[in-house]
């Protein structure tokens, strides 16, 4: 695929085929995320490939009690989303049928080998994450390179002493995110909803407008 139709086609996929993926797709897929960068070159991402029905059903039972607080956030209206109407009913679907999904990939990060610069200005890090989500975006664009839907979530993050035990991940390793994968039941969207080039992009100051974009 041309690289401009990947990046703005890749979707979250809430819908799957429970058609298997071969290992092969899966191997090159996962294979871009060795291409990211990391700071100091540390490369701190490990993957789990959980296809056990019953791993899988897990995930989804340790997901729900969580998405259902999360929703219910939203429709009280605590919870901000600026997403396409019926988001939440696709997410919804999503959190039910997880367990169908062929693939549900378990991001893992070695936090020993991230550096976040900004961990002493009293606010949340955001840099904590910056070795680790370029490779998992690599993901996400060389799945829909290979025609496969991918969804990244992050509350399982929440449950990670939870995960632990149950996939065997070692102490000084953490989880960073979920990403699903498998064939999707519905066309990818020709391009995905998002705001204007004009209202993100700065000249010179914050938000002062760059001439000529
Ligand atoms: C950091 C992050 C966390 C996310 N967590 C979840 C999640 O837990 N559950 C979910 O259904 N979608 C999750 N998403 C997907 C977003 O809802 C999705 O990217 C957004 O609505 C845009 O959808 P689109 O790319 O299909 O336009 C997450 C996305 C990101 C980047």
């Amino acid at each position: 695929m041309e690289f401009n139709d990947v990046v703005r086609s890749t979707p979250t996929c809430r819908y799957y085929k429970p058609d298997p993926v071969p290992v092969e797709v899966l191997s090159q897929v996962l294979d871009a995320a060795r291409w990211a960068p990391s700071g100091g070159n540390r490369q701190p991402l490990r993957f789990i490939v959980v296809r056990d029905q019953a791993k899988k059903q897990q995930l989804q039972d340790l997901y729900l009690p969580i998405w259902d607080q999360y929703i219910a956030g939203i429709r009280q209206g605590s919870v901000r989303v600026g997403a396409r109407p019926g988001i939440v009913d696709h997410a919804d679907h999503f959190a039910r049928h997880m367990a169908e999904i062929p693939v549900l990939l378990l991001v893992c990060a070695r936090l020993a080998d991230v550096h976040p610069t900004d961990h002493q200005l009293g606010r949340l890090s955001i840099v904590g994450g910056a070795s680790v989500y370029p490779a998992v975006q690599n993901v996400l664009l060389a799945a829909r390179d290979a025609g496969l839907g991918s969804a990244l979530t992050t509350l399982h993050c929440a449950v990670e002493p939870a995960l632990k035990p149950m996939f065997s991940i070692p102490e000084d390793i953490s989880v960073a995110a979920m990403v699903s994968l498998g064939w999707p039941a519905q066309a990818f969207p020709a391009r995905l909803t998002r705001r204007p080039l004009d209202e993100m992009v700065f000249g010179d100051t914050y938000g002062v407008a760059l001439p000529g974009l």
